[in-house]
């Protein structure tokens, strides 16, 4: 089951995590779960990601744990066999797209412009990842995508903040947005969780407009 819908609806931001050091990785992902966020996307941009992953895959159960900046199809299979639960990527090659589809996982793919939207959409997902929302052209281009497409819901991510989000979030094609602002690089290196739990809360008292 390759639609993430569900998925867009486990939070109103899904927090995007750069973890250096795999043995912060499941006390950053118990501090977002203490604040009331129960979905990580955990980006492959550094060396042992896929070690964080798998930490927090096994042992931190009430959180869903995915692989973000995937952009292979080696590291979308990496991924999965480190635990990973969804799959998020910036942007859609089509053999990336055709590849993750095959894996059994939710997948988010990136899109950023309508034709991007349709080849998605031709593949049968009907939930994307919006990137890099902010600087292509924030809530009215998303809002401007859903009159053609009113079937695809987006998280918006890339340059989205708490006081952004509620203008995404009261899109009726927006479900939830994701950013990097609930781990701030500081609060992981000074292992500050109560800072990361009190960002989670915040960020989980957000509401959609949907349901
Ligand atoms: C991502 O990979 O989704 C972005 O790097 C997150 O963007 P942000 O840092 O602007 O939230």
């Amino acid at each position: 089951m390759a639609d993430a819908t569900s998925l867009l609806r486990v939070s109103p931001v899904i927090p995007v995590v750069t973890i250096d050091d795999p043995r912060r990785a499941v006390p950053v992902a118990r501090a977002l779960a203490e604040g009331g966020v129960g979905i990580i996307e955990l980006t492959l941009r550094t060396e042992n990601a896929l070690t964080s992953l798998k930490r927090i895959a096994d042992e931190v159960p009430d959180i869903i744990v995915g692989a973000g900046t995937v952009l292979t199809p080696a590291q979308a299979d990496a991924a999965v066999a480190a635990g990973a639960q969804f799959l998020v990527s910036p942007g859609v090659t089509p053999s990336l797209l055709g590849h993750m589809l095959t894996l059994g996982v939710p997948i988010l793919p990136g899109v950023a412009t309508v034709g991007e939207v349709m080849q998605v959409l031709e593949s049968g997902l009907t939930a994307m990842k919006f990137f890099p929302a902010g600087p292509a052209g924030g809530p009215d281009y998303v809002a401007a995508i859903g009159a053609p497409i009113p079937q695809v819901q987006f998280c918006p991510t890339g340059g989205v903040s708490l006081s952004s989000a509620p203008a995404y979030l009261a899109l009726p094609n927006v479900s939830c947005v994701g950013g990097s602002w609930l781990t701030p690089r500081g609060a992981v290196e000074n292992e500050d969780w109560q800072q990361i739990t009190r960002l989670a809360r915040e960020a989980a008292g957000l509401t959609a407009a949907l349901d």
